[in-house]
C-alpha cells in the first residue's frame, strides 16, 4: 500500500488530502477546523485528521502543491515524517486535480488563478497520467489579479469576494468594456496586463495570513480610478454604476477565458477539458466555456481553488490514473450516535426517524416554509456545499432569498441561491444537461420554468446548479425526489451550512449554527430537532426582535 498525504500549505485555503494506492480516500480543508475562513498557514488538523480517518501514523510520501523553494518555512518540520517529500509546482497541482480524477483518458487542461510559484495560467495536454504543459503565463501578467483587483475597486476587500462580483455583474450593463479592455489585452493566444493600473508588480503580492483569514493588499493603482472613478468604500452605496462596472468585468473576464479555451482547443484538438485554479470557480465563465466552445465535455475539480491543490499534488506523485472523482464528499462523518451526544451535550432533544419518514417530513417542511438545516454523510471537499452540510428551502418562493438571508446567511441581497436539482431532470428546467455535480457550471433557466422557481432564478435568468445523481447522494436525491412528488418541482434551495463563517463540520457546530440563527428544522443523520413554534413563530419573533429558544 502507498499513501501519499498530499498538502497546500502557505495558500489560502490551506487543505490536506489522501490518496491510498491512486485513489482519493480523504480530503479536508483546514478551515473547518480551525473554524477560522480560508485559513492559509499549514493544514496541521486537516493533516491529522486524513491520516487518522485512514488508520496511519504516517505516510510513505508528502506531496505540496507548491515549489520547495516558494515556501516560507519548512514544512517537514511541522510535520516530522521520515519520509519522502515531493514539491510539486502550484499550477501542475492544480492541473493534476482537474486532469488525473477526471475519468477523461485524455483532455485539454486548463488552470488560472491570481498567482502561484510566479505564474497564473498554464494550458496543457493531458494523456493517460501525464501532464504536457502547453503554455504557461508569468508573473505579472495574471486573470485572477485583474478580477481580484476590480472586485477591491468596487469595495469588496476580503479573500474570496470575487464570487460576491460574479453575483452582482447580471444586475449591470456591460457599458465599461472597452475601459477594462484597457486592463487585459490579447498577447498571442494568452494575455497581458497594462501594469499602469496595477500595483502587485511593484511590491511583493502581499498575502498575510498572521491573523487567520488571509488578506490580500491593495492591486489596483490611482489610473483605475481615473478610468472608472473613485473606488468604492465597503459600506457605501452600490450604484448602477458598480453594477456596471461588475458586469463589464466578467463580461471582459469571460471574453479571454473563452480565448483561452479556444486556443487550447486549437492546439489539442480534444474534445473534452479540465479546468482548474480559483478562475474555475467563475462557473458563469464555465457555463459559457461549454456552450461557446467545440469542448463537449467539461470537468471542473469542485475544490477548484487552492485547497484542491492537496489532491493534485498527491495524484501527481502517485501518477494515479483509474480513479474518477464523482461526488466531493471527503470529509470527516459523524453517526447517529455521535450526532445524539452532541444533542445531549447541549440538553436538546430529538426525534429518530428512518429515511423514509425523514424524507417526507423534511420535504412537508420546506414545502410550508421552513428553513432546514441538513447535516449528512462525509463534509464537501471544496467551497460548496452539496447536500451533506447544506442549507435547505424553497425554491418556488420569491420572498425566500430575504428570509434566508434576515434569519440565517446575512449575505449581500444581490447575491443568488443555487438549486439542487435531480440529474435526471435538469433538462426540463435549464438549458444545457451536461452534469453539474459541483455547482460549478451556470446554466440558463428554461422560459416556461422561470417564474416557478423564483427563489433560484438568478436576476439573468440563469441557475448555478447541483445536479444530483442517485448514486451519489441516495438519501439527498430521496429528499428532492419527495419534495417533487409533493410540489412538482425536481429540486430544492440548497446553500452552505453557516452564518458568513466556514461551513459546519461536526455536529457541535451544525447545534451552534441552529442555536444562534434562525433556522426551523435541524437534522443530523437520522435525528430530526424542531424549534418550537416553527416558521411562523419565528417570524413573529424576529419581528419583535426577540429570540426563539431551541426545543426539543
Ligand atoms: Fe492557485
Amino acid at each position: 500500500m502507498a499513501a501519499i498525504l498530499g498538502l497546500n500549505a502557505y495558500h489560502g485555503d490551506a487543505a490536506a488530502a489522501l490518496v491510498v494506492d491512486g485513489r482519493l480516500v480523504a480530503a479536508a480543508e483546514e478551515e473547518r477546523f480551525s473554524r477560522v475562513k480560508h485559513v492559509a498557514g499549514f493544514p496541521s488538523l486537516a493533516a491529522a485528521w486524513c491520516l487518522a480517518e485512514a488508520g496511519l501514523s504516517s505516510p510513505d510520501a508528502v506531496a505540496v502543491g507548491c515549489l520547495e523553494q516558494s515556501v516560507p518555512a519548512d514544512p517537514r518540520a511541522e510535520l516530522g515524517f521520515d519520509c519522502e517529500w515531493h514539491f510539486v509546482e502550484h499550477h501542475v497541482a492544480h492541473l493534476a486535480s482537474a486532469f488525473l480524477p477526471s475519468g477523461f483518458e485524455d483532455a485539454a487542461v486548463l488552470s488560472a488563478d491570481a498567482f502561484g510559484d510566479g505564474v497564473s495560467t498554464m494550458l496543457a495536454r493531458g494523456q493517460g497520467s501525464s501532464l504536457e504543459v502547453l503554455e504557461r503565463v508569468a508573473f505579472p501578467h495574471s486573470l485572477g489579479v485583474l478580477y481580484t483587483a476590480v472586485t477591491q475597486w468596487l469595495g469588496f476587500p476580503r479573500y474570496g469576494d470575487e464570487g460576491k462580483v460574479m453575483g452582482l455583474a447580471p444586475y449591470g450593463t456591460p457599458r465599461f468594456t472597452d475601459e477594462l479592455r484597457r486592463l487585459v489585452r490579447p498577447s498571442g493566444d494568452l494575455f497581458e496586463l497594462d501594469l499602469e493600473y496595477f500595483t502587485h508588480h511593484q511590491h511583493p503580492m502581499e498575502l498575510a495570513w498572521a491573523e487567520g483569514t488571509p488578506s490580500v493588499g491593495r492591486l489596483f493603482s490611482p489610473k483605475l480610478e481615473e478610468l472608472l472613478g473613485p473606488a468604492r468604500a465597503p459600506e457605501a452605496e452600490l450604484t448602477a454604476h458598480h453594477e456596471d462596472v461588475a458586469a463589464s468585468l466578467q463580461a471582459v473576464l469571460e471574453e479571454h477565458c473563452l480565448r483561452l479555451a479556444q486556443a487550447l482547443w486549437e492546439r489539442t484538438r480534444l474534445p473534452r477539458l479540465c479546468l482548474a485554479g480559483g478562475v474555475a470557480l467563475n462557473a458563469v465563465a464555465n457555463g459559457r466555456i461549454l456552450r461557446e466552445t467545440p469542448f463537449r465535455q467539461v470537468f471542473v475539480q469542485p475544490a477548484a481553488s487552492d485547497s484542491g491543490t492537496a489532491v493534485g499534488a498527491a495524484l501527481q506523485v502517485a501518477a494515479a490514473r483509474g480513479f474518477t472523482m464523482e461526488h466531493a464528499y471527503w470529509g470527516p462523518q459523524y453517526t447517529d450516535e455521535e450526532c445524539a451526544a452532541a444533542l445531549a451535550a447541549a440538553g436538546i432533544e430529538s426525534e429518530r426517524l428512518d429515511e423514509k419518514e425523514l424524507c417526507a417530513l423534511v420535504a412537508e417542511r420546506i414545502d410550508a416554509g421552513d428553513i432546514v438545516g441538513w447535516f449528512q454523510g462525509r463534509m464537501e471537499f471544496g467551497p460548496r456545499s452539496l447536500g451533506d452540510r447544506s442549507i435547505l428551502a424553497d425554491p418556488r418562493r420569491h420572498e425566500i432569498k430575504d428570509v434566508l438571508n434576515a434569519r440565517v446567511k446575512h449575505r449581500e441581497p444581490f447575491r443568488p441561491f443555487a438549486p439542487s436539482v435531480l440529474a435526471e431532470r435538469s433538462a426540463e428546467w435549464f438549458e444545457q444537461d451536461h452534469p453539474s455535480p459541483f455547482m460549478v457550471l451556470v446554466y440558463r433557466t428554461r422560459a416556461d420554468k422561470r417564474e416557478l422557481i423564483p427563489g433560484v432564478n438568478h436576476v439573468d435568468d440563469t441557475g448555478r446548479l447541483q445536479t444530483v445523481r442517485r448514486e451519489m447522494n441516495p438519501r439527498y436525491h430521496r429528499l428532492i425526489q419527495e419534495f417533487e412528488r409533493r410540489t412538482g418541482v425536481p429540486m430544492v434551495l440548497n446553500t452552505s451550512f453557516d452564518e458568513n463563517e466556514p461551513i459546519v463540520m461536526t455536529p457541535a457546530d451544525a447545534l451552534e449554527t441552529f442555536q444562534r440563527t434562525r433556522i426551523d428544522l435541524l437534522v443530523l443523520g437520522s435525528l430530526v430537532v424542531r424549534r418550537s413554534g416553527g416558521a411562523e413563530e419565528a417570524a413573529e419573533a424576529a419581528a419583535l426582535g426577540g429570540q426563539v429558544e431551541a426545543q426539543g
